[in-house]
């Protein structure tokens, strides 16, 4: 779409994403598509990670076969909606370090709060892929992303399932080095914050919570 964003228009992410928007979609259906929606956005997402050459024995002889280089890639959970990316990526990349960034919203000044945080060491030296399904005003999303700086990330990517325009522009100004994976970019934010047309509440519709 842009060089911000990448649109993850595939059919097949397409179809289950409006399976998931549906209000009548259960808990379980929904937490197993945005399991899978997530090796779409997984698979865009890794597409530039550096390989290098390895000697192997194939059955037929020798051969120098591209393998993975450089230090583990670090996916990061902003919690608690995070967590539903996350298996599904592991699956293909089962070698990845794993963290988690907590934030809450504070009523009186609708800032967010960190209440936990652990990451992956050397955040320097690896692909740092911070995940949560929704983009939608960007604070939480953004103040996730100054902390993995301040903890020495350089090279982030952020894997959403839905984003807002007004999440975008909040990213895009915050973190212009901050590439956007999403497989829908929606119509606006409501008053109260939430994405239109969007699903809901991310975290509730997958946890069964209200
Ligand atoms: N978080 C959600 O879970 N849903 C929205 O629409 C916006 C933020």
């Amino acid at each position: 779409m842009n060089e911000h964003v990448t649109l993850v228009d595939h059919p097949l992410v397409q179809h289950k994403l409006s399976i998931m928007r549906d209000k009548e979609t259960s808990t379980g259906q929904f937490r197993q598509l945005l399991r899978e929606i997530s090796q779409f956005l997984a698979y865009e997402i890794t597409r530039e990670l550096p390989l290098e050459n390895q000697a192997i024995e194939t059955p037929m002889g020798p051969m120098d076969a591209p393998m993975l280089r450089g230090k583990k890639l670090a996916l990061i959970s902003i919690l608690r909606a995070g967590n539903g990316l996350l298996d599904g990526v592991l699956e293909l990349v089962p070698s990845a370090r794993v963290g988690f960034v907590g934030l809450y919203r504070d009523e009186q000044t609708l800032e967010p709060v960190e209440y936990y945080f652990k990451v992956p060491d050397v955040l320097n030296e690896r692909l740092v892929i911070a995940v949560d399904p929704m983009l939608a005003t960007g604070n939480s999303s953004v103040a996730a992303i100054d902390r993995l700086k301040e903890a020495g990330a350089t090279n982030i990517r952020f894997m959403c399932l839905l984003a807002a325009p007004e999440g975008i522009a909040r990213m895009r100004q915050a973190h212009p080095d901050v590439h956007i994976v999403t497989a829908s970019v929606d119509e606006k934010l409501n008053e109260q914050g939430y994405i239109v047309p969007g699903l809901g509440d991310a975290g509730d519709r997958m946890f069964g919570t209200k």
